[in-house]
């Protein structure tokens, strides 16, 4: 997959906690996650696009731009790891040393839960260039709306809940030193204004 350019997309913003979104400052942590999270439900519908238009088909044809788009969708929605290292292990790290619990957000579960699903749907849409699709297709769909209602829900949760606790517990002048952690994983292809 050639380096893609996503990233200076604009983005459409749709959140449950606009108030969070704008009273953080511009390359804020938060801001920053909250953006790809913007990104990623963009991924999360074109997938479904995708995925409506491969189940109107009895068959696949020869050669068609749907199996590109599935491919590029797929892979964008693979590339969110480093935004669950980053969430994992410079938020959720200091909110353990805060011992601000986090267990019943299921944040960590959800995050090996879906790294799995993606996975395994990324091998579905391989595997459509040489099994018949009525073999994949109950799967195709089935796997595509639990990807998608657990990252929707997870989100939302991270949105409302996991971040406006991270802004109240972590003291402020900590922040500073999380961009630079944060700098150091990695941003994504679809992070906006990063590299
Ligand atoms: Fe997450
Ligand atoms: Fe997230």
């Amino acid at each position: 997959m050639p380096k893609c350019n996503c990233g200076e997309n604009p983005f459409v913003i749709k959140t449950k906690n606009i108030e969070l979104y704008n009273s953080l400052p511009e390359n804020h942590v938060l801001k920053t996650l909250m953006e790809e999270h913007f990104n990623i439900r963009r991924f999360v519908s074109e997938m479904e696009e995708a995925v409506k238009e491969l189940l109107e088909l009895n068959e696949l044809p020869e050669s068609t731009p749907l199996m590109t788009d599935l491919y590029r969708v797929t892979d964008h929605l693979l590339r969110t790891e480093r935004h669950h290292i980053r969430e994992e292990s410079v938020i959720m790290l200091r909110l353990d040393k805060e011992m601000v619990s986090t267990d019943d957000l299921n944040i960590r579960t959800d995050h090996d839960d879906l790294r799995l699903m993606k996975r395994r749907f990324a091998k579905l849409v391989r595997s459509l260039y040489n099994t018949p699709l009525s073999s994949v297709r109950d799967e195709v769909s089935e796997l595509s709306k639990k990807i998608s209602d657990r990252l929707q829900m997870h989100i939302e949760t991270e949105d409302t809940v996991l971040y406006p606790l991270a802004l109240k517990q972590i003291p402020g002048d900590q922040w500073e030193t999380m961009t630079k952690e944060c700098d150091k994983i990695g941003y994504i292809c679809f992070t906006p204004g990063k590299d």
